[in-house]
């Protein structure tokens, strides 16, 4: 039975979570964290929704029969896919990942706002009912294959790739670029290159972090220490691990 001292599980469909896992470090010290990446089955973004679905359901009996008291979605897809379904089936708290629209709604000054995301994100109804609200001006930009690029730590060609996609916009009509994927976040420094330095690229990993102390706060769950992280992945380990690994120091 999980009690305010078990570990919190995190997972994401690959390494691109380690930057949320850094966030919820950063924020909770005292916890400890089990993250998995489900590398194996990445990416999620291009799946069908029922695949992906099938996925994380694996995930989710691999992290529960380690006794977490809480999970974190650390993957904006599987959060769009699964979130609501996971919350309706299980007691504990389920926290979520979305793309960054709102806090780039507030900023925006006229301009557009990019959103890049897996077509997965785009596609489904949370995305939609974001883009409803806070969609003034925004332009979705759908960015298959981008994931695998992190993964592989090819900053060179997702260099190409980026340059490619804005190419048909106007950088300097552009307030903010939205990362609604966690695998971007890792492509900050090549966004900087691309990017004039008046635009704002945010994400969601500060903001998922906060929301996962209120909710452990108000359930009586948050732990006091000794804080930790395990690093799991359904991948190659000899692999995958380091990468995890220097990613989350770089985070
Ligand atoms: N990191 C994931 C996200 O935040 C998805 C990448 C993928 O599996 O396609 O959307």
């Amino acid at each position: 039975m999980a009690d305010r001292f078990s570990a919190i599980g995190v997972f994401d469909s690959g390494v691109g979570g380690v930057g949320t896992l850094a966030a919820l470090r950063r924020e909770l010290p005292e916890e400890r964290f089990i993250f998995y990446g489900d590398t194996a089955n990445a990416p999620y973004g291009t799946k069908s929704r029922e695949e992906c679905m099938a996925c994380v359901q694996r995930v989710m009996d691999h992290l529960l029969a380690q006794d977490v008291k809480a999970v974190v979605i650390a993957c904006n897809t599987a959060t769009a896919v699964a979130a609501a379904e996971l919350r309706a089936r299980y007691e504990l708290p389920i926290i979520g990942i979305e793309p960054a629209l709102k806090p780039a709604h507030e900023l925006r000054r006229g301009g557009s706002i990019l959103v890049l995301a897996t077509p997965m994100t785009l596609r489904l109804e949370k995305f939609r009912a974001l883009y409803e609200r806070y969609g003034e001006g925004a332009i979705p930009l759908p960015c298959p294959g981008l994931m695998e690029l992190v993964e592989q730590e090819a900053y060179g060609q997702a260099k190409r790739y980026l340059t490619e996609l804005f190419a048909p916009y106007d950088l300097t009509q552009v307030d903010a670029v939205v990362l609604g994927c966690t695998h971007y976040v890792f492509l900050r420094p090549v966004l900087a290159e691309l990017l004039p330095p008046n635009v704002q690229v945010l994400d969601g990993n500060e903001g998922t972090a906060r929301q996962l102390k209120r909710v452990l706060a108000a359930r009586e769950l948050l732990a006091d220490g000794p804080g930790g992280v395990t690093l799991e992945t359904s991948g190659d380990a000899d692999a995958v691990i380091p990468v995890m690994a220097r990613l989350l120091r770089r985070a």
